[in-house]
């Protein structure tokens, strides 16, 4: 029945009714919190502004400071007192190799601040992000082999045997989940077959099935000190321009046991939001990346928008797209704003 028996607006016109019908609600249980934990010394550990000099003056990035084990404690226990789902963390550490052992070193900065995290804040759950590129002194995400005459590339199998590695030793020190992030080929099968025989069965694998070889992650790479040394990493992150092979990358980490898809960035991927909920049925995780969170900042802090609205805004959209799941550097201002009933 069209207009004029059909109008819209009748179910717009109060709070109560567009409460009544509103269709998806966000809540800070659904959101992940991201921490950067950190080796170095107190003077080096704060992410510079990235733009101290740029048109939009000091672009301040408050959510990629690297954190102390201490600060990062008090960081999670305010997460946790928002009823944030759960914290990821990033470890910076100090030392790097070509193998990146310190990855797996039982006393290695995210070993560290899993146990700490474990004795402050029991209930928290604590996601770890499964990755070399940290720890490698060349920056990529896996180990490398020579390649002729050309550059060194990625040793996809050679590598596998070491996220597994990094793995355990997470679920040892008290990781509740782990996120592999590294986009090597079976990673998802290693790694659960590592877990299970180590006596780690009941521990989740959230994958970052579809992630892209994205623009968006400069502000990360800046706060992990994570950035390729040489090349890129589009021998291993999938291309943005294929949402089919992006979906079979789902499928097969599905079929290696992941527990939760992740897409990865978000905020141009929707699609893939929705197309990895209605073909796998598994929960699915939105990563908000640091690049994102920094172009909201950045219009914010040059007046050009409000950042609680454009916040809330994107996490919705995210939610209503199909995740589950949303990660997102703004997790306590969202939460705060959610509890404020803004
Ligand atoms: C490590 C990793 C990256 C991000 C999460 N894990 C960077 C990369 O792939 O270079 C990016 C997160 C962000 O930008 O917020 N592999």
């Amino acid at each position: 029945m069209a207009f004029p028996k059909t109008r819209m607006r009748r179910l717009r016109e109060s709070a109560g009714l567009r409460g009544l019908v509103r269709e998806t609600e966000l809540r800070p249980g659904r959101l992940v919190l991201p921490l950067f934990v950190s080796e170095a010394e107190p003077a080096a550990r704060l992410a510079a502004p990235l733009l101290p000099d740029g048109p939009f003056g000091a672009l301040t990035l408050p959510a990629l400071d690297r954190l102390s084990i201490s600060a990062l404690v008090e960081r999670a226990h305010e997460a946790q007192e928002l009823g944030v789902g759960a914290v990821m963390l990033f470890g910076v550490p100090s030392h790097k190799d070509a193998e990146g052992s310190g990855a797996w070193d039982e006393e290695g900065i995210v070993q560290l601040a899993l146990r700490a995290l474990g004795q402050a804040l029991p209930e928290l759950t604590v996601m770890t992000d499964v990755c070399l590129c940290e720890y490698t002194d060349h920056g990529h995400c896996g180990v490398l082999r020579e390649n002729g005459s050309g550059p060194p590339g990625v040793d996809n199998d050679a590598t596998l045997e070491l996220l597994a590695r990094v793995a355990v030793s997470h679920a040892r020190a008290g990781a509740d989940v782990v996120a592999p992030s590294d986009m090597m080929d079976g990673r998802v099968g290693a790694i659960r077959a590592e877990l299970d025989g180590e006596g780690f069965a009941g521990t989740p694998i959230l994958a970052y099935a579809a992630k892209f070889a994205s623009a968006f992650y400069g502000p990360f790479r800046d706060a992990a000190g994570s950035a390729p040394a040489f090349g890129d990493r589009r021998s291993y992150q999938l291309d943005p321009a294929n949402g089919r092979e992006a979906l079979r990358e789902a499928a097969l980490d599905a079929a290696e046991g992941a527990d939760m898809l992740m897409v990865k960035p978000a905020l141009a991927y929707g699609d893939l939001i929705a197309a990895v909920k209605r073909e796998t049925g598994l929960p699915v995780a939105a990563y908000n990346v640091s690049g994102e969170y920094a172009m909201v900042r950045a219009a914010a802090q040059a007046g050009q928008l409000e950042e609680g609205a454009a916040v809330a805004e994107i996490l919705t959209s995210l939610h209503r797209a199909g995740a589950d799941v949303v990660i997102t550097y703004h997790a306590l201002e969202a939460a705060r704003a959610m509890a404020a009933g803004r």
